[in-house]
């Protein structure tokens, strides 16, 4: 669904919603925090996006385990009561493992189902088996739906443990085979896929700002993501479905990817839509969650 932003009697389609959840919702938002349910637990967790002050103190309200970001960084989660160390939650015919982690992490981006919708239809639609790439694939959100839609999935993160929890994510959902997981640093992986020839019929990523590859290997998206883009393109197919660029960093507007993604790709023949990305809220009011942008031959 997409929701529509009235100001000053201007009204564009401003934010593309993953309203499809059942076994997760926001319940509220405001004052640096949102409420959310996943499956039969509440956390109460920060959210820097969220400037707007809450309807009622949320911390009046009933939540298991809220997320306490410390003054020296980092944070730490306060248990109000037991909870199993991890549970599982679905979307549609697709399970994945939650578990309160580090850095207010869950384990899961309900927001990216947009992303999963759009990207599974294109692959269940292309008449042919596509294979895609899943750059900074963390516990395998996207390469869960695409394999599930039908696609043969690359799923490369610099992290052993969320690669891990990809696989099991993969075998909760029911898929035994279609997934090869790959440890390793995102460019690096790439540059030798380069080398070999290897090509791909479609690309995902989902960079985070800062972020360090197994080799202590240095990210930074405004320094790297352009070039990354450019090297991604000598990766693929002559056709590609699609490319798809997805970013939680805050302040990054969808017409940069738009623009990276125009520009980087070489001139393909195809269409570049940019959006930003949000979960519906109890309140009305979207909770923003990034941005997407994509690239499809059509
Ligand atoms: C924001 S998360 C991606 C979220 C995921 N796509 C999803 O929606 O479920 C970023 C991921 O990038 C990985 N990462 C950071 N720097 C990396 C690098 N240089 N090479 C490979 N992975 C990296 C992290 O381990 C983390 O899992």
């Amino acid at each position: 669904m997409l929701y529509k932003f009235f100001c000053g009697g201007y009204n564009r389609d401003m934010i593309k919603l993953a309203d499809g959840w059942k076994d997760f919702e926001v319940l509220a938002t405001g004052d640096g925090y949102k409420l959310e349910r996943w499956g039969s637990y509440t956390l109460l967790r920060p959210d820097p996006q969220v400037i707007w002050r809450a309807k009622r103190d949320l911390f009046s309200r009933d939540y298991d385990a809220v997320y306490h970001r410390s003054e020296r960084g980092g944070g730490a989660w306060e248990f109000k009561r037991p909870l199993p160390e991890s549970w599982n939650i679905s979307y549609g015919d697709l399970t994945f493992k939650i578990k309160p982690m580090g850095f207010k992490h869950t384990g899961l981006f309900p927001e990216q189902a947009v992303n999963w919708e759009k990207t599974s239809a294109l692959v269940k639609n292309a008449g042919r088996k596509i294979k895609v790439l899943n750059l900074f694939a963390y516990t395998g959100g996207a390469s869960v739906a695409l394999a599930k839609a039908g696609a043969e999935v690359t799923h490369v993160d610099a992290a052993k443990g969320m690669v891990e929890r990809a696989g099991e994510n993969a075998r909760l959902s029911g898929i035994a085979s279609g997934i090869r997981y790959i440890v390793d640093d995102c460019k690096k992986f790439v540059a030798r896929e380069l080398r070999r020839g290897n090509k791909y019929d479609a690309i995902v990523m989902d960079p985070p700002s800062y972020g360090r590859g197994p080799g202590g290997e240095m990210w930074k998206l405004e320094d790297e993501l352009y070039g990354f883009v450019e090297l991604c393109n000598g990766v693929l197919a002559d056709d590609p479905l699609f490319v798809l660029i997805n970013s939680y960093t805050t302040g990054l507007q969808p017409a940069v990817l738009a623009n990276i993604l125009t520009l980087a790709l070489g001139g393909r023949k195809g269409k570049v839509e940019a959006y930003e990305v949000g979960l519906p809220t109890s309140e009305g009011v979207p909770l923003p969650c990034g941005a997407g942008g994509i690239f499809t031959n059509d």
